[in-house]
């Protein structure tokens, strides 16, 4: 099927270099006004300046669909969620109304752990089905490649289980699932005498069984205070590296902890969240080539009034991406739009960054970068409709959703009208 969007008011491009855009690179939207995109077999086949588009010699072939003014832009690619559970974290959620702190509530029962019990106790189908269910509304709010990351197994069964779930929900919907394992999320309560024998199950059971499936492309940790130490975490992502999982991690959350300097070592395609990173973990990661994703959802959602500063990560030069890190825990949210609101309100990014951080260098910070995060010829032709005429409204209204259509691989998946010649 082809399709030639016309009228775009204002087209965003973002083409430029091939690597992931850092420092002052991440200001270039590849702003196109009046543009339009030809899209052939899922594919971008040529996008910008409407006389030039409308010369490609595949252009007439193509359906006609006229944007009328709006803003096209590629879908955000969300490269840090959680999104296999079974049950929202509501007990937990009550006691921090009531003042009690995250790493208290996990300390007295609640956490990760209480979402492990609900997950080991759910079939499958049932976990591939809720996987489902969110992915719509993923797509409905312009996100169409999503990170799914396991985590609330912890044993080899479940997490195996969370896997295969993450599979079976992506051959049934649009949104493009990219799986990690995060088996190291924390130490499941039946060894939490041995963390140390956890580990070893983690690095000699785990990521050899998920290998050797083919059910994940990333390994994750959490390295933190009361979960997993620098050197474990280092440990694990190397045994990941052994099976062919490229390293990812959680890094500097609740504590400086050394995992930024184990993101660089190892070579990680991201480190994330990064609240707690020093000018040194900074430059070690710009060093390494480290993509820095910041996940300000979860300090939203914490109640915390600090968050992490992404105009001193992309002074400093790095990469920054954004993503929702939808979870039951810290961030139950899939809208990647209040992301941008909150990365222009309260991480000092402009709307030009934020944007970037959602589409390209989420793109990278998920190893797509070749592929996705773009509208050049030659990429997947992923891309959302604002209902706006300025691209800068997607970073302002917060809360709600200005995505009117969301095509994914070429094809229309979610629209709220007929866009017609
Ligand atoms: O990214 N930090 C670790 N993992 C999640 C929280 C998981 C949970 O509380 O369920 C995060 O914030
Ligand atoms: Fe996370």
């Amino acid at each position: 099927m082809k399709f030639l969007l016309v009228n775009a008011g204002q087209l965003l491009t973002f083409g430029g270099p091939s690597g992931p855009r850092a420092g002052a690179e991440m200001g270039r939207v590849g702003l196109c006004r009046g543009g339009s995109v030809l899209v052939d077999d899922g594919k971008i086949a040529a996008a910008g300046l409407a006389d030039l588009v409308a010369r490609h010699p595949d252009a007439d072939k193509a359906r006609i669909l006229d944007i009328g003014g709006r803003v096209v832009m590629p879908g955000f690619v969300d490269s840090h969620a959680h999104p296999v559970f079974a049950a929202p974290r509501l007990k937990d959620f009550e006691l921090r109304t009531r003042g009690k702190g995250y790493e208290e509530i996990a300390a007295a029962g609640g956490g990760i752990l209480s979402s492990v019990d609900r997950v080991r106790g759910a079939r499958e189908d049932e976990l591939a089905e809720r996987l489902g269910r969110w992915a719509a509304r993923f797509i409905e709010c312009g996100t169409t490649t999503l990170e799914a990351k396991s985590g609330y197994g912890l044993d080899l069964a479940t997490e195996l289980k969370c896997l295969r779930a993450v599979k079976r929900a992506g051959a049934h919907t649009a949104l493009e699932l990219v799986p990690t394992f995060l088996g190291a999320h924390a130490v499941p309560a039946e060894l939490k005498h041995d963390p140390h024998g956890y580990v070893r199950r983690v690095c000699e059971e785990m990521i050899p069984a998920v290998a050797k499936e083919g059910l994940a492309r990333f390994a994750d940790v959490f390295c933190d205070r009361g979960y997993f130490s620098e050197p474990q975490a280092e440990t694990v992502l190397r045994a990941g590296l052994d099976h062919g999982l490229r390293p990812k991690i959680h890094a500097e959350q609740l504590s400086r902890s050394g995992g930024a300097s184990v993101a660089a070592r190892v070579g990680a395609v991201s480190a994330d969240h990064l609240d707690h990173a020093e000018p040194d973990d900074l430059a070690a990661l710009k060093a390494a080539g480290v993509v820095a994703s910041l996940v300000p959802a979860a300090n939203y959602f914490l109640g915390l009034n600090r968050y992490p500063s992404g105009r001193r990560l992309i002074d400093a030069g790095l990469a920054v991406a954004l993503a929702t890190d939808f979870n039951p825990g810290t961030a139950p949210c899939w809208n990647m739009q209040f992301v941008l609101s909150l990365a222009c309100t309260h991480l000092g990014m402009t709307p030009e960054e934020a944007l970037t951080a959602a589409t390209v260098n989420g793109a990278h910070a998920l190893g797509l970068g070749a592929t996705h995060g773009t509208l050049e010829p030659g990429r997947q032709a992923d891309l959302i409709v604002l209902d706006t005429d300025d691209y800068r409204e997607a970073c302002y209204y917060f809360g709600g959703n200005l995505v009117s259509m969301v095509m994914k691989r070429g094809g229309i998946v979610h629209s709220d009208r007929e866009y017609r010649a």
